[in-house]
């Protein structure tokens, strides 16, 4: 089994499915709500674990009723949750979601995941040393994110960094990543007037451009590939297929995957996942990617 560490955010995810959204001052009538588990960090945590990876986290629960939920969860799937500390009189993170019109849009609310503070990472530093990759994604402070990504640098640990939600990394920090998948829109928060080609170009097998339905794009040091994406049989909720793609591709990874067949493999779990509903819902495991008609022998996961 790969090891895996996951820096990040662990909330709830409050989910409302309406007609449409309610425009400035008007209420309108909803069809569902229901309570899920997510934060980016645990979801991609969980589609890393589903995949076969030994997956170790890291992030800040409240110390209420959510937090124990929250904790419950990632321990159910296997993950080891030494490091996930409980911040005294703080709520735990959670997420407003609205699912209308087809897609979603995200209030977050970081709570007890803003308390994941440097001195944090310090303490996970040798564990850091033991590990095949890292993930780490925008919903835990920036200096925390920042003493992460150099502590792998010393150790020499890959790290895949998700700018998402999109905010700005410091340009040594970037340079410091060894993978960065953001969306369009995380791209041109992150290159502001840059075209997208010539970053590409400029940062081979490194970036990694997610395109929703279209697939991926990265370039190998000789062309711009895009990865197409596998149309999925229904979408159900697309909440967190992002995260899915995020977990499956450090999967991929640490097991030696070639960048193109990586972000197939990861491409593929994120068209599953978003067959079922609730971030963490339709994440496949093993044996359900096996189970796939497009799933391919050549796809050795240890
Ligand atoms: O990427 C989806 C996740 O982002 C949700 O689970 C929610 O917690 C949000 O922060």
């Amino acid at each position: 089994m790969v090891k895996i560490g996951v820096v990040g955010s662990i909330s709830t995810d409050f989910v409302v499915e309406a007609q449409r959204r309610p425009l400035v001052g008007e209420t309108v009538y909803g069809n569902d709500f229901g309570t899920s588990f997510g934060g980016k960090g645990a979801n991609q945590a969980v589609a890393a674990a589903r995949l076969g990876g030994e997956v170790f986290m890291a992030g800040s629960v409240g110390d209420d009723s959510f937090g124990s939920s929250l904790l419950n969860n990632l321990q159910a799937n296997n993950i080891d949750t030494q490091s996930v500390k409980k911040s005294q009189d703080m709520p735990s993170g959670s997420a407003i979601i609205t699912i209308a019109e087809g897609d979603n849009s995200i209030i977050y609310v970081a709570g007890a995941n803003d308390n994941y503070k440097p001195e944090d990472v310090d303490q996970i530093a040798d564990l850091i040393s033991t590990l095949d990759i890292v993930i780490v994604q925008n919903e835990t402070p920036i200096d925390s994110i920042e003493r992460l990504i150099e502590y792998c640098n010393h150790y020499k640990v890959p790290i895949i960094a998700n700018p998402a939600p999109a905010r700005a990394f410091s340009s040594k920090s970037l340079k410091k990543i060894d993978f960065l998948t953001p969306n369009e829109t995380e791209f041109e928060l992150l290159y502001p007037n840059e075209d997208m080609e010539d970053v590409l170009k400029k940062n081979a097998n490194k970036l990694i451009i997610t395109l929703g339905s279209k697939g991926a794009v990265f370039y190998d040091g000789n062309e711009i590939l895009l990865v197409p994406s596998y149309k999925p049989s229904s979408i159900e909720d697309t909440t967190g297929a992002g995260d899915t793609f995020n977990g499956a591709l450090a999967v991929a990874i640490a097991n030696n995957f070639r960048l193109y067949e990586a972000i197939k493999f990861a491409n593929l779990a994120a068209s599953i996942s978003i067959q079922k509903k609730g971030a963490q819902g339709g994440s496949p495991t093993i044996k359900q990617m096996r189970e796939h008609e497009h799933y391919e022998e050549k796809w050795d996961i240890k």
